[in-house]
């Protein structure tokens, strides 16, 4: 191992200290993307469209029906990692015909580790909610099940568990499904093992609530954690620490009354150039309580206290108004409890990816990404963000000796489907970035990745899987991370 460090070193780039490489080992295809004009696969705020478990991967993502363009299924892909036949199986469900155009109406997908079963919520913009659930077993017992739509229940427009709460005030304006595995160390004997995150109230206006999974029980409330007040919040996503600590960055959305504009695509008068702030608040007891970054208590769902705009202590970086942040970009949390924000700002009269984290003394850094001139990149990368191009993901490797850092970056350039993968280290203060993967073509929308196959503790192969939207091919790349 020694060796190859030292290995590694002596032929690393002048950027970095360590150097990393990233090698493609697979690329595999799941469909044809649907000919929209907005895109329904491959959407930042899809938490998940890849999901690993109990040695199989799974993919959600629409197919259009083969009689007729304007109609999509929601559609669902799994494969064994290893053994013999590690080809892809898929079916659709031929049951719900997916028509807006609009690309809003995503889908999730989260697994119970408990129960096996699989959850999807999809085809969401301020409507009815939709979900469903597979019978239990499916996914603890993969190589006994047959693979089809049969699996499912039907479509609910109420989570089960939660028939005393009334849909019609819970259930109602839904948009932007998000699952969430509990770590296993933060699983009580029996409890709950999956959250659900999603958004009632429209853009500008609205509030966002949790939900969790018990195996073999159902749904129940957990509470109205972030309320928006002539606002909403627009979270990065929802991702826990090693030691089981909730997090979540985000910015706020200010309303501006867009009565009769069309609002399918994500742009004004309700647009981006209304967000303002990066916001952080994490939680020790799955959402129940949360504190902000000096461990202050904040808020309570059993009192019904939820975040709002002005409590205190959330506001990490004052971001104003026409300040390029953008909403729903990108958050991990890497071994060492650090949370790591990508996001954009031009404060300073360009726009610029800015990478935000917090110390393991939980000090926060931001910065921005080297110019072009600072960085070698073949799609000028750090050099492309616009106010609404397109989001970014930012990744850390569990098994990363240095403590790596990867931003997965969407060349924004117009027309560009270019894909660049840039990594920092912990060494480095992550001010070393330095390119390490990338491709003039290939990557037409925003690229989403697996979260839980990377982590080989918590039953992952240390792959990096992304899932892509490449030409008219919905892919899936994967990424030996051995060297990062
Ligand atoms: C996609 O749809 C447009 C019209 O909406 C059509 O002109 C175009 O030919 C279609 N492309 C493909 C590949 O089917
Ligand atoms: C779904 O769309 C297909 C293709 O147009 C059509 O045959 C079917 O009747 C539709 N189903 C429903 C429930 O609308
Ligand atoms: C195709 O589906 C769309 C949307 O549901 C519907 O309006 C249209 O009538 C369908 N076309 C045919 C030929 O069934
Ligand atoms: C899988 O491959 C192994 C070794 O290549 C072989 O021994 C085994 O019989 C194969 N199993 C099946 C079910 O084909
Ligand atoms: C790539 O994935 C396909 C389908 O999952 C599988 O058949 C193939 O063996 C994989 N190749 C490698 C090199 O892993
Ligand atoms: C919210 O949902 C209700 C009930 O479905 C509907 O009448 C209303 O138009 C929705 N509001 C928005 C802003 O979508
Ligand atoms: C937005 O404006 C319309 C008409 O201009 C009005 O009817 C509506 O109540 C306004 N909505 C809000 C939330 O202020
Ligand atoms: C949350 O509120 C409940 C009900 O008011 C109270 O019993 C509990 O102590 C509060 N928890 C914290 C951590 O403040
Ligand atoms: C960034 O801000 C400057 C000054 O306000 C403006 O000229 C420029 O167009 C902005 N950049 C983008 C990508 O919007
Ligand atoms: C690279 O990005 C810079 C902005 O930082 C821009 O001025 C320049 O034109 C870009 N170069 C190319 C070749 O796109
Ligand atoms: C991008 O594509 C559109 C549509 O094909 C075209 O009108 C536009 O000129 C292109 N922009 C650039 C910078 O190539
Ligand atoms: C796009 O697809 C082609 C053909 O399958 C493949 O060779 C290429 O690696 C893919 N590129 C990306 C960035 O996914």
């Amino acid at each position: 191992m020694r060796l190859l460090g030292l290995l590694g070193a002596l032929s690393c780039s002048s950027a970095g200290v360590y150097a990393a490489s990233l090698r493609v080992v697979n690329v595999t295809t799941l469909g044809v993307d649907p000919n929209t004009t907005n895109h329904l696969n491959g959407e930042s705020f899809q938490q998940d469209a890849l999901v690993t478990f109990n040695g199989y991967q799974y993919a959600a993502y629409y197919i259009s029906d083969t009689s007729n363009a304007s109609v999509r299924h929601p559609s669902l892909a799994r494969r064994a990692l290893t053994g013999n036949d590690t080809a892809w199986e898929s079916f659709s469900f031929l049951d719900y015909n997916q028509t807006e155009d609009d690309g809003h109406d995503i889908i999730s997908l989260g697994v119970s580790h408990g129960d096996g079963t699989l959850h999807l919520g999809w085809d969401q913009h301020d409507n009815d909610l939709n979900y469903r659930i597979s019978q239990t077993g499916v996914a603890t017992n993969p190589s006994e099940v047959g693979w089809s739509a049969s699996l499912f229940g039907v479509t609910l427009d109420q989570l089960p568990g939660t028939e005393s709460l009334d849909k019609s005030v819970y259930f109602i304006n839904v948009t932007y499904p998000r699952f969430l595995s509990v770590p296993t160390a933060k699983v009580d004997n029996g409890g709950a093992d999956l959250l659900l995150e999603l958004r009632v109230g429209r853009s500008g206006l609205g509030d966002d609530w949790l939900y969790k999974y018990t195996p073999n029980q159902g749904w129940s409330l957990i509470g109205k954690y972030l309320e928006g007040v002539n606002n909403n919040a627009y979270i990065n996503g929802i991702d826990f620490d090693a030691n089981g600590n909730l997090m979540t960055t985000w910015t706020y959305r200010d309303y501006v009354n867009d009565t009769g504009q069309d609002v399918a695509v994500q742009a004004g008068p309700n647009g981006p150039e209304n967000n303002h702030d990066l916001n952080f608040a994490f939680s020790t007891n799955l959402g129940e309580t949360w504190q902000n970054n000096w461990n202050q208590s904040i808020a309570n769902m059993t009192a019904q206290q939820p975040i709002v705009p002005v409590s205190a202590g959330i506001v990490i970086f004052g971001i104003p108004k026409y300040g390029g942040i953008l909403n729903q970009e990108a958050q991990t949390v890497d071994p060492e409890g650090r949370i790591h924000v990508l996001n954009r700002e031009n404060t300073t009269g360009t726009e610029q990816w800015y990478h935000y984290w917090r110390s393991t003394t939980h000090h926060w850094t931001r910065t921005a990404l080297p110019l072009p001139s600072e960085l070698q990149s073949i799609n000028n990368i750090t050099g492309t963000p616009t106010v609404i191009g397109k989001r970014g993901k930012i990744v850390a490797p569990p098994q990363s000796p240095h403590g790596s850092i990867l931003l997965i970056l969407p060349d924004n350039a117009a027309n560009s489907t270019g894909l660049s993968i840039l990594r920092s280290t912990a060494v480095g203060h992550f001010r070393d970035w330095e390119v390490v993967w990338e491709a003039e073509s290939g990557n037409a929308w925003e690229p989403l990745f697996d979260r839980y196959r990377l982590d080989t503790r918590t039953g992952g192969d240390g792959v990096l899987s992304l899932f892509v939207v490449n030409g008219t091919a919905i892919q899936v790349l994967d990424f030996d991370l051995t060297d990062v």
